[in-house]
């Protein structure tokens, strides 16, 4: 009976509230954890979105590095449906089709060997941490460190919190899982002194994504991979925001002359569903039955779908579409930074591209992007962030960046 009641209660107090409302009843309902931008989203197409006021938005954050495709692409969407009627959810205790046939596409176009398929990016990082750990149990005497990178973002989850190397994530839990070093960025020479006995991993993200689109020198990822088979320790790349072709090649690591030893996935390989993955070479492969899991990991429905996606992206060269329409956004942010002067930087890699500014201007920027119908992510309180989908055209670049010359120059004039 107490639930009922309960709804009875809400659904007066939601009356109250303005027909529709969505963002009130979302203030009521929700935990705080984060502060969204006043737009409720109901429906997209490719690159474009629209409110619950019929307002049209050309979507540069694309769910956050997720939408590859743009939303509800047909392949995806016509891989849902055959796969809805098919089978849905079949528990790990058993073989299905779709999840090994990514698997076969993934370890086909990469470097790694085996696959874990999980629901998301902080769960594909767990996974590698533990996986390095059994690595460093069963071949380096028990070694359980893993050096992290200052600045980086590795997901949500107590020891993904531990890993990532920003304090204001940390802060309101510790203490946090003990086993990381956060360590420069872009510096292989802090990776060399904080390596100790204990060390089985580094794990770096090729492009810091969520720190603010941190580009390294094209050497680092190189140097510190180096480093990790002189001294027998694993290399893990965090692949959540670059790979899947976001960065102009299907893995950023392609780009580096690297190729790590645990990879992890998610975001943009699925193309708007729900799935990560940990890939890793062969000799790592060290996880024996029982030992690791996941209840929906590899679910056929998000499989079959992230495998449309992958193979659409494979076979239409995707990346190579990613690299030079973003090198077309940027050479067009460039043109802006020429004319405005409180922009100091433009860096990106294919679509994953900064502005940043000397003032702490990003989120009025957002709002007033979106004011014209143009989303765009506010990744530092000084730095603006453009995740758009990879078949983003150059025409819908220049929109955005018409929107965002008129929204740069209303900022000039205060
Ligand atoms: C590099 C990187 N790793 C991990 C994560 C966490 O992924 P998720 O939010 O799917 O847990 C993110 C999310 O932004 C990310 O950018």
């Amino acid at each position: 009976m107490r639930l009922p009641d309960r709804l009875g209660k809400l659904n007066q107090e939601v009356q109250q509230l303005s027909r529709n409302n969505w963002q009130e009843l979302e203030q009521k309902l929700f935990l705080r954890t984060g502060n969204r931008v006043p737009v409720t989203l109901v429906r997209g197409q490719g690159a474009l979105a629209w409110d619950d006021q019929g307002r049209e938005y050309l979507d540069f954050v694309g769910g956050w590095a997720v939408n590859s495709l743009g939303h509800c692409p047909p392949v995806v969407v016509e891989a849902l449906e055959k796969q809805a009627k098919t089978l849905i959810q079949a528990s790990n205790q058993f073989y299905t089709i779709p999840q090994i046939e990514l698997a076969q596409l993934l370890i086909g176009y990469s470097c790694l060997d085996k696959v874990f398929f999980c629901n998301s990016g902080a769960e594909a990082n767990e996974g590698a941490i533990k996986l390095a750990r059994r690595y460093g149990k069963l071949r380096l005497n028990g070694a359980y460190e893993v050096i992290t990178s200052q600045s980086s973002f590795h997901g949500r989850t107590l020891a993904m919190t531990a890993a990532t190397g920003q304090s204001k994530f940390q802060e309101p839990y510790i203490p946090l899982p003990e086993g990381f070093i956060n360590v420069e960025y872009n510096n292989v020479e802090a990776v060399k002194r904080a390596t100790s006995e204990q060390t089985c991993a580094v794990i770096l993200e090729p492009v810091q994504g969520e720190g603010g689109v941190n580009i390294p020198d094209d050497d680092y990822l190189k140097k510190v991979q180096s480093w990790c088979r002189e001294k027998g320790i694993l290399f893990i790349l965090d692949e959540i925001q670059t790979g899947i072709g976001r960065t102009g090649t299907l893995f950023a690591y392609e780009q580096y002359g690297v190729e790590p030893d645990i990879m992890t996935l998610a975001k943009g390989l699925g193309s708007g569903v729900p799935i990560g993955a940990l890939l890793a070479r062969e000799h790592v492969s060290l996880f024996s039955p029982g030992e690791h899991g996941s209840t929906f990991g590899g679910n056929p429905l998000v499989c079959a779908a992230a495998y449309a996606a992958l193979k659409y992206i494979i076979d239409n060269d995707i990346p190579g579409q990613v690299k030079r329409v973003g090198n077309y956004f940027m050479t067009k942010l460039e043109s802006l930074k020429r004319q405005f002067d409180f922009i100091t930087e433009v860096r990106g890699r294919g679509l994953l591209v900064a502005l940043e500014f000397n003032q702490e201007i990003a989120e009025k920027l957002v709002l007033a992007c979106v004011g014209r119908g143009l989303l765009v992510n506010k990744v530092k309180p000084n730095a603006l962030r453009f995740m758009p989908p990879l078949i983003i055209t150059e025409k819908e670049v220049d929109r955005a960046i018409g929107i965002l010359g008129e929204v740069l120059g209303k900022n000039a004039k205060y």
